[in-house]
């Protein structure tokens, strides 16, 4: 699958690792940026450049990186369809996907190193949502709260 990329400078250290980690996994990264180490750039903007690929069809999933994870999930989750979290446990990194349909894992790259991380996107991106009945109902009411509704 196809998997876009994207972090600030705090998540910026871990880069190449998760990069090269999605193509070891057999899947195709979608780099959003940051390009470069810039401090003064701005973790909405990537997690807007993520929910975008995502949204447009060019990703399916998305991997996004800050320096503690927090900001990039707050900033993902304002985006339709967008389905993030912080996910710092092997559990949580696959069971956000089975039971919540989650697309896009947020990793804080001040919090975590380079093996966890490995481990984490391993977990996400191995997991598929189960579809069961009291998940679909679940995200159901996700989506209406989405929707104003
Ligand atoms: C940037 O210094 C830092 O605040 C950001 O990467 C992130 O941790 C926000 O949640």
């Amino acid at each position: 699958m196809r998997v876009a990329v994207g972090m600030d400078h705090g998540g910026y250290p871990l880069k190449q690792t998760i990069l090269e980690e999605i193509r070891k996994e057999g899947h195709e990264p979608v780099d959003v940026g940051a390009f470069s180490l810039d401090p003064g750039d701005d973790y909405p903007d990537f997690a807007r450049a993520v929910g975008e690929a995502i949204i447009s069809g060019r990703a399916e999933r998305g991997v996004l990186v800050c320096g503690s994870g927090v900001g990039a999930s707050v900033a993902a989750c304002k985006m339709k369809g967008i389905r993030a979290s912080v996910c710092h446990d092997h559990y949580s990194a696959h069971q956000g996907v089975e039971h919540d349909n989650m697309n896009v894992l947020c990793l804080g790259a001040r919090i975590i190193g380079s093996e966890l991380a490995v481990d984490l996107i391993k977990a996400f991106l191995a997991a598929t949502f189960s579809g069961e009945a009291r998940h679909v109902r679940r995200l159901q009411k996700v989506e209406a709260m989405e929707a104003g509704k």
